[in-house]
């Protein structure tokens, strides 16, 4: 088939390289000329495990093509998809304006009836939008032309984004037309073996799973979180909790891990999104505003706890960081509790030594050249002269440390351990400290 699609982020990118790779010719639009010369050149923007490499083999083998051009690469799709950004606006709500600017672009070179499919995570009703206006855009033209929009949410997680796309565990798709979900059930047969995952609901639903799902996650941390807090208070260790409820199958052990609170592109906005569209409908969601309330809360986490165990004074202290981005596999730091851990200890005059396997260019894109910025290569090398070590990634490579080695290298031997990575005991029985988040020996 021959797929287009408008966006060449996580999304836009993944999908459109997962559908070449299954044999489809597709075209990705972007309007960022650099970045489209990049990928044309084979580079790519992000650090997505195993993207690079497909990417590269369909691009040579002419599968997948990079272009500013909207009107060929409208005119190139049987189906069209929707991949851009919707960034929150200053209230929390989707920003719809890109996906509306593609949306006229598509009405204004659309030459053939077509099936437009909505990836974008927006607010319910934004197919009503989309669908309004390319019609109004077509009338402007004077022509005639059948249109189908369709609602399919994507569920990929960044650092595991080409595995999701090429093995779902749900294709959901909002539509009313027959005529387009039988084309999409055909696009998407690669991926759909064994066991049907497609789930058929209508446009409005689909769009509201989109934000259920990532509401929902976002839940079970923050009450984890929750639950980590009252742990620490009530002398109890949140990690034999978590084990504790998770083996009852109605709770299951994914997503229960309490932390630093949750970051990255998804769970910060939509949580405020749904609560906006929420608001927006004449009702209240006072959960989903405790979700976001606990995990604002719950990024000071760790700065409290080191400016508790050194008695408030961090002036000219150094701390050692481990992870910067959001969470493993990813060079991502948007909404990294990473960045909220920095900016305070820089605000209370200490210097940070940081490490992470992917995200140092990033930190330097975001920070700059800073004195009280040290990026290091390699983990070793942020604890050297360091007073402390704070853990807020768990990166596989920072889960076996040689505590012996940390203990005689830190000035003042102490872990705070933001991930609940390391055994306590084992951490102790080396001389050294710990902190970790919920593990009741903290207030
Ligand atoms: C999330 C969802 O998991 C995807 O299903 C969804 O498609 C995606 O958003 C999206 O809407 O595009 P992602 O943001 O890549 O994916 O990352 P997650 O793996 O979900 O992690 C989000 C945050 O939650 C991270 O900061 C992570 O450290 C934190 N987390 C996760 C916890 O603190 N505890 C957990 O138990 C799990």
């Amino acid at each position: 088939m021959n797929v287009t699609v408008f966006g060449t982020g996580y999304v836009g990118l993944v999908t459109g390289t997962c559908l070449a790779e299954m044999g489809n010719t597709v075209v990705c639009v972007d309007v960022d000329a650099a970045k489209v010369e990049r990928l044309n050149q084979g580079q790519i923007p992000i650090y997505e495990p195993g993207l690079e490499e497909l990417v590269l083999a369909n691009h040579a083998a002419g599968r997948l093509a990079f272009t500013t051009d909207p009107a060929p690469a409208i005119a190139h799709g049987d189906v069209i998809f929707i991949a851009v950004g919707t960034p929150p606006d200053e209230d929390g709500s989707a920003d719809l304006r890109h996906v509306l600017a593609v949306a006229r672009t598509i009405g204004l070179h659309l030459g053939a009836a077509s099936i437009i499919v909505n990836k974008s995570t927006v607010p319910v009703g934004t197919a009503d939008r989309v669908r309004d206006t390319i019609a109004a855009a077509l009338r402007e033209r004077g022509v005639d032309i059948g249109f189908d929009v369709v609602s399919n949410p994507e569920f990929l997680k960044e650092g595991d984004a080409v595995n999701d796309c090429m093995r779902p565990d749900r294709i959901v798709i909002g539509s009313s037309s027959p005529a387009a979900v039988a084309v999409l059930r055909r696009l998407y047969a690669p991926f759909n073996r064994n066991h049907d995952r497609i789930v058929l609901m209508d446009v409005r639903s689909a769009e509201l799973t989109k934000y259920a799902a990532n509401a929902m996650l976002a839940t079970k941390i923050s009450f984890m979180n929750e639950m980590a807090n009252i742990a620490e208070r009530v002398g109890a260790d949140i990690e034999l909790v978590r084990h504790g409820i998770g083996s009852d199958p109605r709770i299951g052990y994914h997503f229960i891990y309490p932390g630093v609170g949750y970051g990255g592109s998804c769970f910060p906005k939509d949580v405020q999104a749904l609560d906006r569209i929420a608001r927006d409908h004449g009702y209240t969601a006072r959960l989903l505003q405790s979700v976001e309330q606990v995990n604002a809360a719950q990024k000071n986490r760790l700065f409290e706890l080191i400016a508790q165990h050194f008695g408030g004074n961090l002036a000219g202290r150094t701390i050692a960081l481990w992870g910067l981005a959001f969470k493993p596999n990813t060079d991502d730091m948007r909404e990294a509790p990473s960045r909220r851990l920095l900016e305070q200890l820089w605000q209370a005059g200490a210097t940070v030594r940081a490490y992470d396997p992917e995200a140092r260019e990033e930190a330097r894109h975001i920070y700059g050249e800073r004195a009280d910025l040290v990026l290091c290569e390699q983990a070793q090398q942020a604890v050297a002269g360091a007073d402390a070590l704070a853990v807020v990634t768990e990166w596989k490579a920072f889960r076996s440390p040689d505590f012996k080695r940390l203990a005689a290298t830190l000035k003042q031997p102490v872990i705070f351990d933001g991930r609940n990575i390391y055994d306590p005991a084992a951490v102790e029985a080396a001389g050294i400290a710990y902190y970790g988040i919920g593990r009741g020996r903290s207030v």
